[in-house]
């Protein structure tokens, strides 16, 4: 392909190497002369391992070569690939001005072309700013409308400074935002990469590199927090991270990643204080460990919130909640710390006629430390515990649905509540395609 690329910075230096060395003809732009004179020179503007032996060899073929002139670059382009840079603002919003320059630039360009045309943003761009910022942009500065004769896909880059070049030709998969035509550029332009492709909404496409990055920041805290406890506990954390990472079931998997309720049972929130305790008897502050805690009550006083503005926003006059599902998760009848049991003691404090269901939890076969939870927590949960879903949704005005059982969700078809809040999130259709379905957070 023919592609214009916008930013010789790292990623666009990189990027614009590696697909001229895969066979397409790359014109690279960026405003600052210096680097356009180093590329077409030979010489990498940026210092990238393996990077100066390939610009040389691709710019020595003609494949690569660089200008400040936009419209120069894009006579005969087919694909325009933006890497420009997304700096901090000083409030911490995300800069889009070199974003929006070029977008401006590439549909003034267009203007003056009639060949059809793909625009993929590669640069870091909050969820919105495509379908906001830059389409407008292309569309007023070419005269044309996104669809036609002009696409536009995001597709994130997840190539690390130091090890971009083999980042870049290994990447861990191909997400692309966008029509299923913008998707084909993408598609041929990345042809020669052997990973997974994903085709996603493009809001969902932004947003992934942002929960990249936040995760891998994430990790590095958690390591860190852990080891400077560990170290008071003389305990060594490279060996315990060592062996941490080797359950690729619990630890290093898709366990514990699904957006959904809060966490809780007899496990998660026991161990989280004891650790907790344990660091503050050695002076040590974890506050990413203790912030997990605070967000988990954090997630359960929202959801009660938006039960009780639902139940408010009707009037008030229908109180009933029809929470199916108690224990902390699908499939046991542990009650001891489930969010659950918590979100029905606000709202039954709140005055709210609270109906429950759970198709395993059987209160005469409850004992031990979980009877005496919940007689704590809900003493009156014979009264509010009803054997059948329908029993429980009969007249309710919200639905919560935790438990993924077959007869429990067709109950919750069945009766239609004005509103269905669901905790599980693999629930599907039907109940997904009613008019008041909401997800917890999604
Ligand atoms: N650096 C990384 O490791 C990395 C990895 C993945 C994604 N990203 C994202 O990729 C984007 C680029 O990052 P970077 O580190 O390569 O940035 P950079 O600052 O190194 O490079 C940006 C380049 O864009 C040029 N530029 C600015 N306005 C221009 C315009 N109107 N026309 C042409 N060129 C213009 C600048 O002169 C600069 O050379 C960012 O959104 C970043 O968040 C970076």
């Amino acid at each position: 392909m023919n592609v214009t690329l916008f930013g010789l910075g790292y990623v666009g230096t990189v990027t614009a190497t590696c697909l001229a060395a895969r066979g397409h003809r790359v014109v690279g732009v960026d405003t600052d002369p210096g680097k356009v004179a180093a590329v077409n020179a030979g010489r990498p503007p940026v210092i990238e391992p393996g990077l100066d032996e390939l610009l040389a060899e691709v710019v020595g073929s003609g494949a690569l070569r660089a200008t400040e002139s936009v419209r120069d670059s894009m006579q005969s382009s087919d694909l325009s690939l933006v890497c420009v840079g997304t700096p901090s603002a000083a409030n911490g919003s995300t800069d889009l001005v070199q974003v929006s320059r070029v977008s401006s630039e590439i549909g003034a360009a267009l203007a003056a072309t009639k060949r059809p045309h793909t625009v993929v943003i590669r640069s870091t761009v909050p969820p919105g700013t495509v379908d906001a910022v830059i389409v407008p942009l292309l569309e007023a500065g070419s005269g044309r409308t996104v669809g036609t004769d002009l696409h536009v896909a995001m597709c994130p880059e997840f190539l690390r400074e130091g090890s971009s070049v083999t980042d870049f030709f290994g990447p861990p998969f191909l997400i692309i935002g966008g029509s299923t035509a913008a998707a084909a550029a993408v598609r041929e332009l990345f042809g020669f990469l052997d990973c997974s492709v994903h085709v996603v909404e493009t809001r969902s496409a932004e947003s992934v590199k942002y929960a990249c990055n936040a995760f891998h920041a994430l990790k590095v805290s958690f390591a860190n927090e852990l080891s400077r406890l560990y170290r008071m506990l003389d305990v060594d954390a490279r060996q315990v991270m060592d062996v941490f990472v080797q359950d690729r079931q619990l630890n290093i998997s898709p366990a514990y990643l699904r957006p959904g309720f809060a966490f809780g049972g007899s496990c998660l929130p026991k161990d989280l204080r004891s650790l907790l305790y344990l660091a503050r008897m050695n002076s040590v502050d974890l506050p990413v460990l203790e912030a997990s805690l605070a967000s988990n009550e954090m997630l359960i006083r929202e959801v009660a919130d938006r039960i009780l503005l639902a139940v408010d926003e009707s009037g008030g006059h229908n109180r009933r909640v029809a929470m199916l599902g108690l224990s902390f998760k699908h499939n046991t009848d542990d009650l001891r710390e489930s969010p659950n049991v918590a979100l029905a003691e606000i709202l039954i404090g709140k005055g709210l006629d609270v109906r429950i269901h759970d198709p395993v939890v059987n209160p005469a076969q409850l004992s031990g430390a979980n009877l005496r939870y919940v007689q704590a927590r809900l003493p009156h949960l014979h009264k509010v515990l009803h054997d059948d879903a329908a029993d429980a949704l009969d007249g309710a005005h919200v639905a919560v649905v935790s438990s993924a059982s077959r007869d429990v969700v067709d109950a919750a078809v069945a009766a239609k509540p004005p509103v269905v809040l669901d905790f599980n999130g693999r629930l599907g259709t039907p109940i997904e395609t009613l008019d008041g379905y909401e997800g917890v957070g999604w």
